[in-house]
């Protein structure tokens, strides 16, 4: 059988994708990270469903868990917030199923630097102003950064930076960035995106900590850069009316003239 990891998405129950859902639906076993995956997600599962909620299990005994539902002939939906991708514990798990021959596959989810662009209704990367993104971390208690990943590092690149699990260092944050964004760079705080009790705080690099108040202390993301102003940038091009494209040949010789939409 196989064990299913699906991006579980941001917290709103219907930020999941279809596969998603029905994956879970049809899996008489579910593991969820219950730390931020939201039990209203845990409806899609069978009436009779095995649920179980990681947050506060041990490595082995999260594996000893697949292991027994895999011998038993049960698929297994297990669920981790926002995307796979990025700080997920997917690749330790998975590496120890693949030890055990016990089949994976992986769903994605809506990751929570996205639902949080999302409430601030803002691109990230926005021409002339930045064209990167950079999903990043302080170090944490369980958590070292490798050599070269430092926020000053990161910061000397004028990117946009999304900076999770980070919020309660708001001021190592700071520190470390001002040098390279300037005190006046805006920055934005989405604490729960797609929550119920979502809540933005704007401000700057100088004034973002007493902007913060004392409350808000995880789930929380950082963005920083000056595409969060949200003005000043250029358009692109690829809008512009004189814009010689593929899908918009300005003129008879242009080389996209011959092109046909078949021919991709
Ligand atoms: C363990 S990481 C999980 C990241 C997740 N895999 C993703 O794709 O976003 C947890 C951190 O992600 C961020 N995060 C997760 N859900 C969030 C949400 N709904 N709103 C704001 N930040 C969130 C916070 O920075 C939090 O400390």
């Amino acid at each position: 059988m196989t064990i299913h990891f699906i991006g579980a998405g941001p917290g709103a129950a219907d930020l999941l994708t279809l596969r998603g859902r029905d994956i879970i639906a049809a899996s008489p076993v579910c593991l969820y990270a219950g730390s931020l995956v939201p039990e209203a997600i845990l409806t899609h599962c069978p009436a009779d469903a095995k649920v179980i909620n990681t947050a506060a299990l041990d490595l082995d005994t999260i594996i000893g868990h697949m292991r027994e539902a895999h011998e038993a002939g049960h698929d297994v939906a297990r669920l981790h917030s926002g995307d796979l991708s990025v700080w997920s514990a997917m690749g330790e798990q998975m590496r120890r199923l693949r030890a055990l021959d016990i089949p994976v596959s992986v769903t994605p989810g809506v990751p929570s630097f996205a639902a949080a662009a999302a409430a601030l209704g803002a691109e990230l990367t926005l021409p002339g102003l930045a064209q990167s993104v950079v999903l990043t971390r302080t170090p944490g208690r369980a958590s070292n950064m490798p050599e070269g990943e430092t926020l000053k590092n990161f910061a000397a690149t004028g990117a946009t930076l999304a900076i999770h699990l980070s919020v309660q260092n708001i001021s190592t944050v700071t520190a470390d960035l001002t040098p390279a964004y300037g005190a006046a760079c805006p920055v934005a705080v989405v604490y729960r995106a797609s929550w119920p009790d979502q809540q933005i705080i704007r401000g700057t690099l100088a004034d973002i900590e007493a902007r913060l108040g004392v409350d808000i202390t995880r789930t929380a993301l950082i963005l920083v850069g000056p595409a969060l102003a949200g003005e000043g940038f250029d358009e692109s091009c690829l809008y512009a009316e004189n814009y010689d494209r593929r899908y918009r040949p300005q003129t008879a010789d242009s080389p996209w003239a011959s092109w046909s939409h078949n021919d991709d």
